[in-house]
């Protein structure tokens, strides 16, 4: 069975450890996909990943995580970031590789989706890479629709190609 709650701090140094051991084997599919295929240096990622990173996150008071698991074991987690009091950003969605396409990514949407409508929040805002058809295809199917697509200059010095999309949840 599996169960989506928002995570408490404690949560946050397993979800820590969970992340890290998913950027010890180079050549699994996922590290492929998300981190060598955009060329982000290994310590970035670290970085962002970091216990004391997620911690600050959410001492911030503007992010939020939320954990989905089964039996006890967690297997996948979203990020949101709120922007201002009508807008939040879906910073990031990963479903660990073995339980992907089962719908979990659907059921943590859903609780982000359900929880920022009832903060009164208009608009959740997506970026995805413009190549990274999986995402693009799990956001579409969940009724985001594409805003534009761009290229930015990421923190590691290398341009990227993003789909911004948006998903309304109150007309504003
Ligand atoms: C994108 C992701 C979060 C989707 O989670 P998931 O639990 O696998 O998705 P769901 O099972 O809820 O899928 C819902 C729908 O999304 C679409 N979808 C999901 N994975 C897909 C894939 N690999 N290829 C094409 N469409 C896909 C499908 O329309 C799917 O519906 P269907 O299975 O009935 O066809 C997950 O694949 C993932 O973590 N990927 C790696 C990290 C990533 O890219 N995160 C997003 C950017 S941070």
């Amino acid at each position: 069975m599996t169960s989506v709650r928002k995570a408490t701090q404690k949560d946050i140094s397993l979800l820590s450890r969970k992340l890290m051991k998913l950027l010890e084997d180079k050549n699994s599919d996922v590290y492929q996909d998300n981190v060598a295929k955009f060329g982000i240096p290994e310590e970035y990622v670290r970085g962002v990943f970091a216990e004391k990173t997620l911690l600050k996150a959410i001492a911030s008071g503007k992010a939020r995580f939320y954990l989905a698991f089964e039996d006890n074991e967690i297997i996948g987690f979203a990020q949101t970031v709120k922007q201002d009091a009508t807008t939040a950003e879906l910073d990031r969605i990963i479903v660990f590789p073995e339980h992907e396409r089962k719908g979990i990514g659907t059921q943590l949407l859903v609780q982000v989706v359900d929880d920022l409508k009832k903060e009164g929040v208009h608009v959740i805002t997506v970026n995805a890479g413009k190549e990274e058809t999986p995402a693009r295809r799990f956001y579409e199917k969940n009724g985001f629709k594409l805003v534009k697509e761009t290229t930015i200059q990421t923190p590691w010095g290398k341009e990227l190609q993003l789909a911004i999309y948006k998903l309304q949840l109150i007309l504003s």
